[in-house]
């Protein structure tokens, strides 16, 4: 389905082709980064590439159709997401790549923030030991030492083109601008207050008279940055005039983010947390994010119970669901957070007979409690702005991406001089033992604050393999909700036998132990709304959840690449 994207009408006469190649090299595909669609469904046979913004989707697979693979186009992807879609593509953030090549390695790499080295526990409480309103969620206070720049050149291991050609369609989109949707207008509308009042230098971002739909948004600061990037590599961003403007930001805003913490910062490659249900094999996102664990206990907590007879949409269905989404995020609120700091139980979490008995209080037809259901015991054998894309090429090389600033555009600091927003992922940490954070999630000693520490993440970049073959890739923005929504649109494809953009549309839902009640989306069916609220659940009604981006391989061997509905996310195939 296409869908006309862009009503607005343009102040120049013609069309200014924008150049995806390194200057005055030939390109195989020019950019209009004026004139542009979203594309919510496409099939094709030679690669795929699944964004939160139709200019990101066009440069991967320019990249990809260039003889760049899956890995080169997710670099240019994320690097154009950096200029295209401020509030979350970043380079002031962090991130999780998942790949599985197409020689059959599986690799994941965190590029997660980490605590700042002057960092400590109780850096967000004040002297009666009470979270100060916002320290950890705006301004500079808030933010980690970002890992995105790290991972990019870190997995560039795994690249066949050069940097120069991944990262020169984001710097012509910075340099030359692109045309703002009505939708990023008004987004930016609304960060104007915010954005003064956490700036000490004017952006890009913030103006007098509000933006329009068809404005085109030049960022002049962080081309330079990108500039910088292209010449020096990650020194371009860790050292030198780049860290220099961070820190200088810092001290002007009252940051703990030091020149030291810039140099020291590694992305480090993990082993991706792989299982299988049902036959196909799960491939997602280890320590420091719970994704992979909360999708390997959610998924086997269901394993053998009927839920396809119950139904997609059913009560039985979203009740058995909404219960081990419970059971899991209680989990998470107590031993899950960066395993380089705390022994995270892995296995007595994911183990069959710990599932097992998790579940053993499970009772059809009436709502489970909170209270009730407290994180499990094991035994210990001592021992929401985010973005996601998916990409796949022709050798079948799948590559699922997702990184985040946290909230929408981050701190809502922008680095004065570098021009790009930092993130507000200190706030992905747990403050206070007990205290939700802005996703309403609590923790306690496994995801406390200490110096270098990353905080626990939810993201779920996540790929499937089908008789040991690339079946889907696929992830979602959305904080605490995303492995949920990962979990239901793996659900919807495997149990429920649901087309791809059914899995991806559909009504979503979500649990996370606490609160207790399940936060559905306006389009929930009103029959099974009131049928929960019999069995005793509190239902929350809430604006949508997550945006999937989806890629799944039919059986003939066509990609068919899905992007959600609910934002302006696009697939581009070829
Ligand atoms: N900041 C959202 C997450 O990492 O889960």
């Amino acid at each position: 389905m296409h869908m006309r994207y862009l009503s607005f009408i343009l102040l120049v006469s013609c069309i200014c082709l924008f150049s995806c190649g390194a200057p005055g090299e030939e390109t195989k595909q020019d950019i209009d980064p004026f004139h542009y669609e979203q594309q919510k469904k496409a099939v094709g046979s030679n690669g795929a590439v699944v964004s939160a913004h139709p200019l990101a989707s066009k440069v991967g697979l320019s990249i990809l159709k260039q003889g760049g693979n899956a890995v080169d186009a997710a670099i240019a992807t994320q690097l154009a997401l950096a200029v295209v879609y401020p509030e979350a593509g970043n380079i002031g953030g962090g991130g999780f790549m998942v790949a599985r090549l197409s020689n059959g390695e599986t690799v994941a790499l965190d590029y997660r923030e980490t605590a700042p080295a002057s960092a400590h526990r109780d850096m967000y409480l004040d002297e009666q030991g009470n979270i100060i309103p916002k320290k950890s969620t705006r301004g500079a206070s808030s933010s980690g030492v970002p890992g995105t720049v790290a991972g990019l050149f870190e997995s560039m291991k795994y690249a066949k083109l050069p940097f120069e050609k991944l990262i020169d369609p984001a710097i012509g989109l910075a340099e030359k601008g692109f045309a703002l949707s009505e939708r990023e207008a008004r987004a930016l509308n609304n960060q104007q207050e915010e954005l003064n009042q956490y700036n000490t230098a004017r952006s890009a971002f913030q103006r007098d008279i509000p933006f329009k739909a068809g404005d085109t948004l030049i960022q002049a600061d962080l081309a330079l940055t990108l500039k910088r990037m292209r010449e020096n590599g990650r020194a371009g961003f860790y050292d030198g005039e780049t860290a220099r403007l961070i820190v200088d930001q810092m001290k002007a805003g009252g940051g703990y983010i030091s020149a030291d913490d810039l140099k020291n910062y590694e992305a480090k490659w993990r082993d991706p947390f792989q299982f299988v249900y049902k036959g196909y094999t799960i491939i997602s996102m280890p320590m420091p994010s719970s994704g992979g664990l909360l999708l390997n206990q959610m998924l086997k907590m269901i394993e053998d119970r009927p839920l396809a007879d119950h139904g997609f949409l059913s009560p039985e269905s979203i009740q058995l669901m909404t219960e081990v989404e419970r059971r899991a995020y209680a989990d998470r609120a107590q031993y899950m957070g960066d395993g380089d700091f705390y022994k995270v139980p892995v296995k007595e979490l994911a183990s069959s007979e710990y599932l097992q008995g998790r579940m053993k209080d499970y009772v059809p037809g009436k709502a489970g409690s909170s209270i009730v259901t407290q994180p499990g015991r094991i035994q210990r054998k001592e021992s929401e702005e985010t973005t996601h894309l998916s990409v796949i090429d022709k050798e079948g090389n799948a590559v699922a991406v997702t990184t985040t600033l946290n909230d929408s555009y981050g701190s809502r600091t922008v680095v004065a001089g570098a021009g790009f927003l930092l993130n507000d992922e200190m706030d992905d940490f747990s403050a206070k033992p007990g205290a939700p954070n802005m996703f309403g999630a609590v923790g306690g000693e496994a995801n406390a604050i200490a110096p270098n520490k990353r905080m626990l993440s939810s993201m779920t970049p996540t790929i499937v393999l089908k008789d040991n073959k690339p079946y889907l890739v696929t992830g979602t923005p959305g904080g605490t909700t995303i492995p949920t929504s990962v979990f239901q649109t793996l659900v919807n494809i495997i149990d429920f036998k649901l087309s791809a953009e059914e899995a991806v549309n559909g009504p979503k839902f979500h649990h996370q132990w606490l609160p207790d009640r399940i936060d559905i989306e306006k389009k929930f069916p009103d029959s099974t709304r009131a049928a929960l609220e019999k069995m005793g659940y509190t239902l929350f009604e809430r604006n949508s959840i997550g945006r999937v981006e989806l890629i799944r391989i039919l059986p003939d061997g066509s990609i068919e690449a899905v992007a959600d509905i609910r934002g302006e996310d696009s697939a581009e195939v070829f």
